[in-house]
């Protein structure tokens, strides 16, 4: 972890964890970012979600309620997309992410259209709980670099969303479809813009 981050208010943003079924997110992070929370037509009808991002400090994440389900969006730093890139495959299920779900316009690698900007449903692949934001390396043993840990059985994944080896989860977890324009970040769409 690197990075001039305001801990306080990373730790006040970073707040769900461990929440079965992740229906609940919505009711922890609408206090907290209420600037985000979508109104409750769009809720109802699993409109897209726009978000702004321009806020958004290197290592911060951010919880956003989409169709009922908990989306990260976290800016990785360049040493955390570094970490994750040195993670020998030898130790991921999937770590091309052929049997996992994604968009296609994202790269297979950092499973986002760019680098930094790490946009993936916080939902476990596994029966659906809502892993726990473990991102300094360490955090979970010697040779932990950073990433998610599911308390309900035990999945672990890298800060790509890639489970590790060992793990009940059989595949990574999901990453939206999204498009980024500027500072706008807008998750359930195509990069056509249409709803996807
Ligand atoms: S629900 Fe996450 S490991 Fe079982």
């Amino acid at each position: 972890m690197s990075g001039p981050v305001n801990k306080s208010r990373r730790n006040t943003i970073i707040a769900v964890a461990a929440v079965p079924g992740a229906l609940t997110g919505a009711a922890i992070v609408a206090p907290l970012v209420a600037s985000l929370a979508p109104s409750e037509r769009a809720k109802a009808a699993g409109a897209p979600v726009t978000v702004d991002i321009s806020g958004l400090r290197p290592g911060e994440k951010l919880n956003v309620e989409w169709r009922g389900k908990v989306v990260w969006v976290m800016k990785r730093t360049p040493e955390q997309v570094a970490a994750f890139e040195a993670i020998p495959a030898s130790q991921l299920t999937d770590a091309d992410s052929k049997k996992s779900k994604q968009p296609d316009y994202v790269n297979a690698k950092t499973r986002s259209i760019t680098p930094e900007l790490m946009v993936m449903e916080g939902v476990c692949t596994h029966l659906g709980c809502s892993p726990t934001a473990k991102l300094t390396p360490g955090e979970m043993g010697n040779d932990w670099p950073g990433g998610f840990y599911c308390p309900c059985h035990g999945s672990k994944f890298d800060l790509a969303g890639r489970v590790f080896t060992g793990s009940p989860a059989p595949t990574n977890l999901t990453i939206p479809p999204y498009k980024v324009d500027g500072m706008s970040l807008v998750i359930g769409v195509g990069q056509d813009g249409k709803e996807a």
